[in-house]
């Protein structure tokens, strides 16, 4: 059984290893887009198998450089997967290492889930420790301390996190552990390590974003029981093993507020589907809130229609169900378009404004003090070469470039690539003048706006 051959969007040639997006602003949008699915999901999922010692099948997994990238730190801990379409095979049954190699975990942060599975599998592990990134030094001092109060021995040293379970025991203890911040991935890390520990484990002020309770009902299906996940308290009683399962992913709730402001920044008129509408409260109450209406098609089905004017709102970043960190940039791409003054405040990541620049290089009016942001809305934005500098962020430069006159060249596909998959596509297939350029090629003229006269 073997991974996929290569990676989804993976150069076959120099030339093609630095894609650029062409987009010319102003067509609007219609039809239908499908969301894949939940990238933050399916990275964490990935290494809940690691507690499986049988094959486990996911399904509605996407085809993301970051699925592939997780696929390849599994396989070098000796898991065979196998990949059709968005179903994922993965068999953990011999998990022939303990210890994941630096160059693939330098390429992705989410390789740090599998130090709690493999824990509590193996009983030891070794992992490089996630380094930084573009958005904030990412610590993860919150999954240390929590693995230790579960009897494990975790150690740093040269950049590599040494862990084994303290003792004569080959099983981690379970514990009351108090999360200093409702941190998604150490909620997700200790309660993977919990659910094989011996005795009961209570994680309080756990973080209860979707992805937490997706993962949790991933780990019931393998026979793990876990009560209270999307709450703030989640109570885990440890098992002595778990069990193969078939298991279905929800949708990306990023992926699906991001083409919620696709239609609204165009003016125009899309459905999507599938989404889990309460996973996008937030999301949907600011778009209501700058005059964007968003209507329900069905249990599974949204329809955005956007007036021709949009006001100023406030938004700040907050843990589920607060407004959504991951979907700032892309508010604030919307807002510098609405009319009057908007304030973004930041408040999960340290550096997570570094859209700011690149989108006053299209005509912005944005002044950013400590982690707020001031947005005073313009008239029009102006196509310009722009460089991505995150995901989330070259995310906003796409929804910029669709509203902005002229034409756009955006760099940094890598980082969109990693976390939507196929999204320049989609949003063809919705209307978009948008083109995915390799090397010095021309942009298809047919692309560009008709000219006048
Ligand atoms: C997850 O990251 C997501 N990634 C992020 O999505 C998302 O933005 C974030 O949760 C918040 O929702 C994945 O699920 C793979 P955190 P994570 O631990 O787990 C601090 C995207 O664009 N912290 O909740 O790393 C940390 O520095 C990505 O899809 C500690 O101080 O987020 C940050 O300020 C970006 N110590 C805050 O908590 C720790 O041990 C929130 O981080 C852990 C975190």
């Amino acid at each position: 059984m073997t991974l996929s051959s290569t990676l989804p969007n993976s150069p076959a040639s120099p030339e093609e290893s630095n894609p650029v997006l062409h987009i010319w602003g102003g067509a609007p949008l219609s039809g239908h887009v499908t969301i894949s699915g939940a990238k933050n999901s399916a990275l964490v999922i990935m290494a809940g198998a690691l507690l499986c010692p049988q094959e486990c099948r996911i399904r509605n997994v996407p085809s993301l450089v970051d699925v592939t990238r997780m696929g390849e730190i599994l396989a070098s801990l000796g898991v065979k997967l196998q990949q059709q379409a968005d179903c994922l095979n993965i068999d953990a049954s011999h998990i022939s290492q303990s210890k994941a190699p630096y160059e693939l975990v330098s390429q992705l942060r989410a390789s740090f889930f599998v130090i709690g599975p493999l824990l509590a599998r193996l009983g030891v592990a070794r992992i490089p420790l996630p380094g930084g990134c573009a958005i904030g030094a990412r610590p993860v001092d919150l999954h240390v301390r929590g693995l230790q109060a579960m009897g494990a021995d975790v150690q740093i040293d040269h950049g590599m996190v040494y862990a084994n379970i303290r003792g004569t025991s080959n099983r981690l203890q379970g514990a009351r552990i108090y999360l200093d911040y409702p941190s998604v991935g150490a909620t997700e890390t200790l309660m993977m390590a919990a659910t094989l520990a011996d005795g009961e484990t209570i994680i309080e002020n756990a973080a209860q974003e979707p992805e937490v309770v997706d993962l949790a009902n991933f780990c019931r299906a393998m026979g793990a029981k876990i009560r209270g996940a999307g709450t703030n308290t989640i109570i885990i009683s440890g098992v002595p093993s778990l069990h193969s399962t078939d298991y279905s992913i929800i949708p990306d709730r990023v992926e699906a507020g991001t083409f919620l402001v696709a239609g609204a920044i165009t003016h125009s008129e899309i459905s999507l589907s599938p989404v889990l509408p309460n996973h996008l409260a937030a999301v949907i109450a600011k778009l209501q809130a700058i005059g964007v209406q968003v209507l329900s098609e069905g249990p599974n089905r949204l329809r955005v229609v956007s007036t021709h004017r949009h006001i100023a709102t406030d938004i700040e970043t907050l843990p589920y169900p607060g407004f959504p960190t991951d979907m700032q940039a892309q508010f604030m791409a919307l807002l510098t378009l609405s009319e009057g003054d908007s304030v973004i405040t930041e408040t999960v990541f340290e550096n997570r404004l570094r859209h700011v620049a690149e989108l006053s290089r299209m005509g912005a009016d944005i002044r950013v003090k400590g982690n707020h942001a001031i947005i005073r809305g313009v008239p029009v934005l102006s196509g310009a070469p722009v460089v991505a500098t995150d995901l989330r962020a070259s995310a906003a430069l796409v929804l910029a470039g669709l509203a902005a006159h002229g034409k756009t060249i955006i760099q940094g596909l890598h980082h969109l690539d990693r976390g939507y998959e196929n999204l320049d596509t989609k949003l063809k297939k919705l209307g978009a003048r948008i083109q995915r350029v390799y090397g010095n090629a021309e942009t298809d003229e047919l692309l560009a706006p008709t000219k006048v006269g």
